[in-house]
């Protein structure tokens, strides 16, 4: 298939750009490089010997977006492009309800003109709420969100949910990521953040390599066994895969929703103890007040994608924090360098 992967040089984005070079489709990215690096896009040719078609620019531009549908034969697209961070979210909702909703309305409507209706949509396990009881099954409703980010996405499934049901030609995924982490076994892709990390992964991994002195733990009186808070943590590579297998789904109409996600919790103190004994690496913390919007705990049931998609997530913990020490260790500034 010929796929159109908008944010395709951001972090999920170019591990997917990757998977469907490999299966042998063919790609082309835009990506206006507010938080994603051509060089990644380079890197992945170096991998796998063929290459995307990389365009720089913004999903809100409806020029462009039309000019991209008359050049190249896109049948799907992937749409990846947006604003991802929840604390941001919530002092900037203009940029991130302009970014992510505005950008998937216009990308949606030049869609439409162009005549392709299959899309795939990076949604995210933050819509079910935190109310909704763990595991996650997608049959549940979407609940209340707590910051712009969260409700962009739910907004945004909303339209989409509409427009299938308005016009019977659209068939779209709704994949809901739990916490990807990792990188490419080659180390040469895989999570650059800019500035201090929010997430907790490349923060231990920026802790280990020594560019940051220690970990916070962001509360340790959760409800949990250890006190600290749980997480389905899932290899990007999984993640990507998940993508490229998803677009089968696309063959009938209608909105088709999958939660990506292993099914498996682990706490952060697992986490940094598993990093320290499958690299070596001392990552020193300390326990810090909880933070604010935090959920003590959930996981997903990630039946649904098995059933209907044959996915499943088959790396390990172990794996996903080796292959981000690899890439971290390869690459301690990222792709600066
Ligand atoms: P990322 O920031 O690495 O990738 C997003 C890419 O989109 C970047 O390369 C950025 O330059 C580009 N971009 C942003 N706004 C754009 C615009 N208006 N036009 C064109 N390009 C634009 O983030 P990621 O972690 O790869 O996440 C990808 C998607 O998955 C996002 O929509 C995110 O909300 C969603 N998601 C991420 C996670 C996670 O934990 N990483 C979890 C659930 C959902
Ligand atoms: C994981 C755990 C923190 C950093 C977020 C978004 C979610 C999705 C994935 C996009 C939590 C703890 C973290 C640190 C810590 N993104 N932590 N010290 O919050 O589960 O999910 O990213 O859709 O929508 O909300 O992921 O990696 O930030 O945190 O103790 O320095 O690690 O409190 O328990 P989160 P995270």
């Amino acid at each position: 298939m010929s796929i159109l992967v908008t944010g395709g040089a951001g972090y999920i984005g170019s591990h997917t750009v990757l998977e469907l070079l490999e299966a042998g489709h063919d790609v082309v990215v835009v990506d206006n490089l507010s938080n994603g690096s051509q060089e990644a896009l380079h890197r992945i040719e170096a991998i796998t010997g063929k290459s995307a078609r990389f365009i720089e620019g913004d999903v809100r531009d409806r020029t462009l977006l039309d000019e991209i549908f008359a050049t190249y034969p896109v049948e799907a697209v992937i749409h990846f492009a947006g604003l991802k961070a929840v604390g941001e979210s919530v002092n900037r909702p203009l940029a991130y309800y302009d970014n992510n909703v505005h950008g998937s309305l216009v990308l949606c409507q030049a869609m439409a003109a162009a005549g392709v209706f299959k899309f795939v949509f990076s949604s995210s396990a933050t819509v079910y709420g935190p109310d909704a009881p763990v595991p996650y099954v997608e049959s549940m409703p979407r609940g209340r969100t707590s910051n712009p980010y969260g409700t962009s996405k739910a907004m945004i499934e909303q339209v989409l949910t509409d427009l299938c049901r308005a016009d019977d030609r659209w068939s779209v995924a709704l994949l809901r990521y739990f916490n990807p982490i990792g990188a490419h076994p080659s180390g040469l892709i895989g999570e650059d953040p800019q500035g201090i990390p929010n997430n907790l992964m490349p923060f231990i991994a920026q802790v280990a390599v020594g560019r940051l002195p220690e970990l916070s733990v962001f509360g340790n009186d959760y409800p949990t066994e250890d006190g600290t808070c749980v997480r389905d943590y899932l290899h990007v590579v999984d993640l990507a895969i998940g993508h490229v297998q998803s677009l089968a789904s696309l063959a009938a109409p209608g909105v088709h929703t999958y939660n990506l996600g292993t099914g498996q919790g682990y706490s952060v103190l697992e986490m940094v103890e598993t990093f320290e004994q499958v690299t070596g690496q001392k990552v020193p913390y300390r326990f810090a007040p909880r933070r604010d919007g935090d959920l003590a705990a959930f996981w997903a049931d990630a039946s649904k994608a098995e059933r209907e998609l044959g996915w499943r997530a088959e790396r390990g913990l172990r794996e996903m924090l080796r292959d981000t020490w690899h890439w971290q260790k390869k690459n301690p500034n990222g792709y600066r360098e």
